[in-house]
């Protein structure tokens, strides 16, 4: 008896449990989310709210702010329901936030029998291991034991994510009800999830935010370690054009460490906190009838809910829609339904809520009207003149501005006290004849260093490990395929070997493939890699696309040299991806399945699990983006 009081003391009154919030503010569903860049966690919020709307009540959870072992709990609660909305990041990883729940799950024999669940997984085609989170979750709960209420839903974020997400959810809901016996209730969920507090101008001032990412001040007051929540804010030593003419940018970017204590490994990423473009937030005040300089606090009415805010405030309405908001992605379906409020038209609010109908009308009007048509939330304030939220609301609604990341394009051994990064532009023009401007890379491109003696322009930054390394011995042999940007972390791998090179060490083949458009136009760091070729380091197959009438790809280059890639994976050689061509990833591992196929004397099928087993040894990596 005596061993078991602390337990249950603990579990009675600390707030973290999430079983004890749950029975004591009566709820029965539980939503957990495994977010990288906030969607999944958004999902997970809607999901939560409609909950009331079938007699239900939710509360959003982050597992890693639970002990996980708990589910077994649920049992206690009838007619309880766990939801998990798992996003898959990078090379089929669980999110930072899910990385214990992972484990958990792979590793613990929890007996969960009795609990009812469904997973919603986040995902996106590009990549090869699409959706692995969701699927795994959804498996692994049936395993210990769980009982799945309604079928796996997968997003696909490369086509449209928000109509896979709406369509799943309109058919899981009735099915949650037949499962439970419970009938919608119909109550109207477009409750506000915040409540507006207006500050006066008297406040402190080092109280107010002004971007800071978690902690007041800690931009002004910079204190080490840096990480996600209190990033380094990086002067900018060099930014040159990278192009050599064309109407396309590339930038070169060289962030300075000197002085932050950060340490870098060649292949890691650097995550930049980026800006909204000034001229869209005044666009969007005027629009919204708003004094930008009100100072103003979001507080969530959930007492419970572990996010006490949406962003940091007390801030003014300019530095949320600057730094916290992200106001330049598509809105989602819910956001029109909420703003749908705000029209004295009939013909407009109708219009609207159309679009959140998981209807085929409905989707193909959202699809065409606002992601095909790439309107943001402006372009719907401007081209809606009956609109009239108020920007409280839409503060509340919208999502959080993400950090944008970019693989480190130099290698510490060479440049340890700075991180070089390689950005392309962002720019297009939309089918309404707007033009839009990548949030990060246009900022970027603004962040100029001046004459000297002025103050260097300073971003936000914190460094993100990988897994994208090179082989531990120097003398084993890479081949890297790179096309475009995806240059980028080559450059490090090329620099951290002709640094061994100089030392002695005896270095394995180090040979690219890279690709571009036009020779003298987009070949970036031609200069740098012709030196590496001269000297005897670098082997280097260039493939320009549009340089004559048909287009070469690096595929296109492999596919003349079965031998030299046969060769290298016979001597332990590894093998590596990166870039941002969007089907490039795909068409390489083909080609190499074509060269597994005729060198190996393989079936597709041994191809593929040849090429498996490289990648569970950490021979084949992949650094791709879309
Ligand atoms: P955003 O405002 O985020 O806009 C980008 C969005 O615009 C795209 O998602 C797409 O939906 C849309 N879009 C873009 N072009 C078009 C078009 N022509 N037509 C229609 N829609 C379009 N980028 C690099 O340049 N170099 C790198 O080394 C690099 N490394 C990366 C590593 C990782 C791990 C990841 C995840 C991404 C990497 N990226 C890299 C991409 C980078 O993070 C940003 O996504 C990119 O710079 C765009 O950011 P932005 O804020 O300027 O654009
Ligand atoms: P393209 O734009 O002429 O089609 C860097 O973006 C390079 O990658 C460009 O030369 C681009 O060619 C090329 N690229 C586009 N799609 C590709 C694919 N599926 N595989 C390999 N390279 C590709």
């Amino acid at each position: 008896k005596l061993t078991v009081a602390p337990v249950l003391e603990r579990s009675e009154s600390s707030d973290a449990t999430f079983i004890t919030k749950m029975k004591n503010t009566n709820r029965n569903v539980v939503v957990f989310y495994g977010s990288q860049t906030g969607t999944a966690e958004e999902f997970a919020t809607r999901l939560a709210k409609d909950a009331s709307r079938y007699g239900m009540k939710g509360l959003v959870a982050d597992p890693e702010e639970c002990d996980m072992e708990d589910l077994a709990k649920l049992t206690d609660i009838s007619n309880s329901l766990a939801i998990f909305c798992m996003a898959t990041y990078g090379e089929g990883d669980p999110t930072d936030n899910a990385q214990e729940f992972h484990e958990f799950l792979t590793n613990g024999s929890v007996d969960l029998t009795g609990i009812k669940y469904a997973v919603f997984g986040l995902g996106n085609k590009t990549y090869e291991h699409y959706n692995s989170m969701g699927l795994f979750v959804d498996k692994r709960l049936e395993e210990l034991g769980a009982e799945r209420v309604f079928e796996l839903g997968l997003g696909d974020d490369d086509a449209n994510i928000e109509e896979d997400f709406v369509s799943w959810k309109e058919k899981f809901w009735p099915a949650v009800c037949s499962y439970f016996g419970v009938e919608a209730t119909g109550e109207n969920v477009n409750t506000r999830q915040y409540a507006l507090t207006l500050i006066p101008e008297d406040f402190p001032k080092e109280k107010i935010f002004t971007g800071e990412v978690a902690r007041v001040g800690s931009l002004l007051n910079q204190k080490p370690p840096y990480d996600v929540k209190n990033p380094y804010l990086a002067p900018i030593l060099v930014n040159r054009e990278l192009h050599k003419g064309g109407d396309r940018s590339c930038m070169h970017i060289e962030l300075d460490i000197t002085d932050s204590k950060i340490r870098y490994e060649t292949g890691d990423h650097v995550a930049i906190y980026p800006v909204n473009d000034s001229e869209i937030v005044e666009k969007l005040g005027q629009r919204l009838g708003a004094d930008l300089d009100t100072l103003f606090m979001l507080t969530n009415i959930d007492e419970d809910a572990s996010k006490k805010h949406p962003f940091p405030c007390p801030c003014t309405y300019r530095t949320a829609l600057t730094h916290y908001i992200d106001i330049t992605h598509p809105p989602r379906t819910h956001v029109l339904g909420e703003l749908a409020e705000y029209t004295d038209s009939t013909e407009d609010k109708e219009f609207l809520l159309k679009m959140t109908h998981a209807t085929e009308e409905g989707k193909k009007l959202y699809q065409d009207w606002i992601h095909n048509d790439h309107r943001n939330i402006l372009a719907v304030l401007e081209d809606i003149p009956s609109l009239k939220p108020p920007i409280d609301h839409l503060c509340e609604l919208l999502p959080r501005l993400q950090p944008r990341f970019y693989s480190i394009s130099s290698s510490p051994k060479i440049h340890p006290t700075s991180i070089h990064v390689t950005a392309i532009l962002v720019k297009y023009t939309t089918p309404t004849q707007r033009v839009y401007k990548g949030v990060c890379t246009n900022w970027l491109a603004t962040m100029k260093p001046g004459a000297a003696g002025e103050p260097l322009p300073r971003v936000p930054i914190y460094v993100r490990k990988s897994q994208f390394r090179l082989p531990y011995k120097p003398s084993t042999p890479v081949i890297m395929i790179g096309p475009g940007t995806g240059l980028a972390p080559f450059r490090g791998f090329i620099q951290e070997r002709s640094y061994f090179k100089e030392e002695g060490k005896p270095v394995g083949d180090t040979i690219l493939y890279f690709g571009c458009r036009n020779k003298s136009v987009d070949f970036i760091y031609e200069e740098e890699l012709t030196k590496y070729v001269d000297t005897g380091l670098l082997t280097l197959h260039a493939a320009f696309s549009r340089d004559q009438e048909h287009k070469v790809y690096v595929q296109h280059l492999i596919d003349q040299n079965h031998d030299e890639i046969w060769n290298v994976l016979n001597n332990s050689g590894h093998l590596y991806i990166c870039g941002d061509a969007k089907n490039m990833a795909r068409d390489v591992h083909a080609m190499l399945v074509k060269i597994l196929t005729s060198k190996g004397n393989m079936t597709t099928t041994e191809a593929e699990d040849y090429i498996k087993k490289l990648q569970s040894k950490g021979r084949y990596s992949a650094d791709v983006w879309s």
